[in-house]
């Protein structure tokens, strides 16, 4: 059929009663949710199968009209699995053209499914279930990509880089503690998921329009056939309540945003200049007209798409903002943004996992930029504290003296002769030589959470414990 015909033929069969003329095609083509919804078939298809099933239970519909039922659904699904969902903007949405499919097949005992229950209820269940399960491969995504991350600092625990504050040579770190910092944020993204998939723990089933039921149902048993612990407890919320949604948005967004940060320094590392990293061909282009270009494409993605999934938080809440209680049709709307956030999310996860495994990371130069930019300055501080008993605030003052003589020669710190070090303050011996070398500076650093090689080993096996690694 047309999808863009006038219907003339007569009012839709579901809500036709009240409804003399069917709907103007533009009706149709606003109303119609089939095009993205049809991606719930199979959360669909699981919760009429439970919701039937408990009728049965409960002596509200007979045992062989649910029979009939459950094998029409289970023949639907196979349909869908094979041929896809058919799209037929009259039918609306996913509910309806299963039920519509279901009539066709099983003929009037088709028209038992919908009792004491409501799109409404439906659309909830299905929904949360397909959130539920997104952010249960946003988990499996995050603890991919922190698997790579621990692997890559596990070989790099005492390769040593230049670490950085506003971006300019700050104090030597190692290359797998820079990474374990990412791991941190990914630990973090995976907690906010964990919240978010318990919180979204309850089944809004059998809330029905919005008031509940006069029907003798049973919510306890379809929450738990799906997987849910328990049912929501009140009807009007479980059928205006989005924020399982937006839960899953904001961990998502937030979890992106860490993605852009790494996303922007393999950008700069692999930056002629830098030349810190070489990224994997298999997730770089080339340029059509520079024949030396090997861009960071899928990186500068990752970056963006960032951006996309921020903006699919932002369009949901912008839909629930101001609705009344209970549902509105705005919340048709609700789909879109989170498939796409999803999608978009799972895409960096992979390009980001692949990206990390398959770097390789040029630990000469990044040692060798660490030594310039005066990066164990704090380190002479430091030692002129720890041996000289002098007040860190002189210390670095006798430091900065220091900093800027090896600059007027063109010199590291640790290359500077004793005597000139001696001439900016006699306190200075021959043992600070060797708290100026980028090693020493490292070591040096083995608070907790330090960036020592030996904090980062204690470090990386807590990870790998909590990886499952172990
Ligand atoms: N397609 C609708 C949605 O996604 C289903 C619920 C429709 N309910 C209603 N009262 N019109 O929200």
């Amino acid at each position: 059929m047309s999808k863009r015909d006038d219907s003339t033929a007569g009012s839709n069969s579901m809500w036709g009663g009240r409804f003399a003329e069917g709907p103007a095609a533009i009706m149709r083509e606003i109303n119609a949710s089939i095009p993205f919804d049809k991606a719930l078939w199979r959360q669909d298809v699981a919760a009429s199968k439970a919701h039937v099933a408990m009728l049965a239970a409960q002596g509200i519909v007979s045992a062989e009209d649910a029979a009939l039922i459950a094998g029409g659904l289970d023949q639907i699904a196979a349909e869908y699995e094979q041929h896809g969902v058919p799209e037929d903007w009259d039918l609306e949405d996913i509910h309806m053209t299963t039920e519509s499919r279901l009539a066709e097949l099983i003929g009037a005992a088709a028209g038992r499914l919908h009792t004491a229950r409501s799109r409404n209820d439906q659309v909830a269940t299905d929904f949360k279930l397909w959130v539920r399960e997104a952010m249960a491969a946003a988990d499996a995504g995050l603890h991919a990509l922190q698997v790579a991350l621990v692997t890559r600092a596990a070989e790099h625990a005492a390769s040593i880089m230049p670490g950085f504050t506003h971006l300019q040579t700050a104090q030597p770190v190692t290359l797998g503690h820079h990474l374990l910092a990412y791991y941190e944020m990914l630990d973090r993204d995976r907690s906010r998921i964990a919240d978010a998939h318990a919180r979204a723990g309850q089944s809004p089933l059998g809330a029905a329009a919005l008031a509940g039921t006069g029907f003798p149902i049973d919510r306890q048993a379809t929450a738990a056939a799906l997987g849910f612990a328990e049912p929501t407890r009140n009807s009007l919320d479980s059928v205006s309540d989005r924020d399982f949604a937006l839960d899953y948005l904001m961990a998502a967004a937030q979890a992106a945003l860490h993605l852009s940060r790494l996303a922007e320094e393999l950008i700069i590392w692999a930056s002629q200049p830098f030349g810190f990293v070489t990224l994997p061909d298999s997730l770089s282009t080339g340029s059509s007209i520079m024949p030396q270009k090997k861009n960071p494409d899928a990186a500068e993605l990752v970056r963006g798409h960032s951006g996309r999934i921020a903006g699919c938080l932002t369009s949901l809440m912008m839909t629930m903002k101001g609705l009344p209680l209970a549902y509105s049709k705005d919340m048709q709307d609700d789909k879109p943004p989170v498939f796409e956030a999803a999608s978009l999310l799972t895409l960096s996860l992979a390009a980001m996992t692949g990206m990390v495994a398959g770097a390789a990371f040029r630990t000469e130069r990044m040692r060798a930029a660490a030594e310039q930019g005066y990066a164990t300055a704090t380190d002479l501080a430091d030692w002129l504290v720890r041996e000289a008993g002098i007040p860190f605030r002189e210390a670095h003052h006798i430091t900065g003296a220091a900093v800027k003589m090896a600059e007027s020669k063109g010199l590291a710190l640790d290359q500077l002769d004793l005597t000139d070090l001696q001439a900016i303050d006699p306190r200075i011996d021959a043992r600070v030589f060797a708290a100026l070398s980028v090693e020493a500076s490292v070591a040096a650093r083995a608070s907790y959470g330090g960036t020592a090689p030996d904090q980062v080993r204690a470090q990386l096996a807590a990870a790998r414990l909590a990886l499952g690694l172990e």
